[in-house]
């Protein structure tokens, strides 16, 4: 593949300039088994030349050992990156392998504070709350969020899984630059309230798990039989027993485009958001994670396929037919508070 760097895109009104296409960074220390550091480190490397230059981690990914990791990256390079992370999930003391979701001023202090140190950096350029906790109201989290704005320990405001309702509330408060959702050909519920509303209010949107947590690129069948013990898709419903044997007959259509492009499954994936997003008149930047250089490479392709209306119209379907939801508890998606 040649290394022309993939194009630009502002993310969100007066939000940073990225590439369309940015790198999620999670699975380099979380939730999908083992990983070859090495290898993580090249692929964010090789990422950079292809000219992503959006990177997405949280202090939840591995405890804080995902910002650590990045850090040296993010360092070397600090010019020419974005990089995005997250509060909110939070662990109890005395149960350590609990998350509760915390958007109270004391805790986001205490949250931004810990990631700066971890990530080694003076500011974040954007900062997410990750999860929303509706007992605070938004108005007193983002108002906290705007006040890190003025101190300048961030620069940019982002939400993820927000209810369209929640991102209107928020705006009022402080711009926000980016909601970040899940996307794909198979996650398709914040099309209903999220995306009009961040189409109205110039939000940005960050789909992640744009290949479904890798099922929609075929690399596995059934997460109990194909993923190690400790792979988080093991806890999701559609990845195993009976729903994951009916939701892999629905790559069939999505191999048809493919094959007739003369692509992989997930470039298709990562291509229909990228272009379900332009029809809504969205600005997008898919987040897919990857560990490996030949992924990145792969992914980053799929930034220059154009989809027929013919494939458009095979694709549209498949997400109606998904058997099992995306998380066991929808309370912590904003499908579960729409
Ligand atoms: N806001 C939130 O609540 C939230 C939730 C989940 C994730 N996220 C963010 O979104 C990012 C992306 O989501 P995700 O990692 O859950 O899911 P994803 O991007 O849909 O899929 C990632 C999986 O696909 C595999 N993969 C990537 N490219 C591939 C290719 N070309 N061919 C075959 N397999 C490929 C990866 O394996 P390898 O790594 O081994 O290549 C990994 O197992 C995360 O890294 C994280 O930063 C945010």
């Amino acid at each position: 593949m040649t290394d022309s760097k993939i194009a630009k895109v502002e993310l969100g009104t007066g939000g940073p300039e990225v590439g369309v296409q940015g790198l999620g960074c999670m699975g380099m220390s979380f939730a999908y088994g083992p990983t070859d550091a090495d290898e993580a480190r090249a692929t964010l490397e090789r990422a950079l030349e292809l000219g992503v230059t959006h990177y997405d981690t949280a202090d939840a990914y591995g405890q804080g050992e995902n910002e650590k990791f990045l850090s040296p990256f993010f360092k070397a390079h600090r010019d020419e990156v974005v990089i995005a992370t997250k509060f909110a999930l939070a662990i109890p003391p005395d149960e350590p392998t609990k998350r509760i979701i915390r958007n109270d001023v004391p805790y986001i202090r205490q949250a931004v504070e810990a990631s700066l140190k971890r990530l080694d950096l003076d500011v974040i350029d954007l900062y997410y709350m990750h999860r929303r906790d509706p007992s605070v109201p938004i108005e007193e989290t983002v108002g906290v969020m705007a006040e890190l704005v003025r101190e300048g320990k961030v620069k940019h405001l982002g939400l993820s899984e927000v209810t369209g309702g929640e991102l209107r509330a928020a705006q009022a408060v402080h711009p926000i630059a980016a909601v970040q959702s899940e996307w794909s050909l198979f996650s398709r519920d914040i099309e209903a309230g999220v995306v009009p509303a961040a189409r109205e209010l110039g939000v940005a949107l960050v789909p992640y798990s744009p290949l479904g947590r890798g099922f929609l690129t075929g690399s596995f069948a059934n997460a109990e039989k194909d993923l190690t013990a400790d792979d988080f898709r093991r806890m999701q419903p559609r990845f195993t027993g009976e729903n994951a044997a009916a939701n892999v007959a629905l790559l069939e259509p999505i191999r048809a485009v493919a094959d007739s492009h003369s692509a992989s499954l997930g470039q298709i994936a990562l291509a229909w958001v990228q272009q379900q997003a332009a029809m809504h008149g969205l600005p997008v930047v898919p987040i897919p994670g990857t560990r490996k250089r030949s992924r990145i490479e792969e992914n980053v392709a799929a930034t220059r396929m154009v989809l027929s209306e013919d494939d458009m119209a095979l694709l549209e379907p498949i997400a109606s037919k998904v058997a099992g939801t995306r998380y066991a508890d929808m309370t912590f998606t904003s499908a579960g508070r729409e």
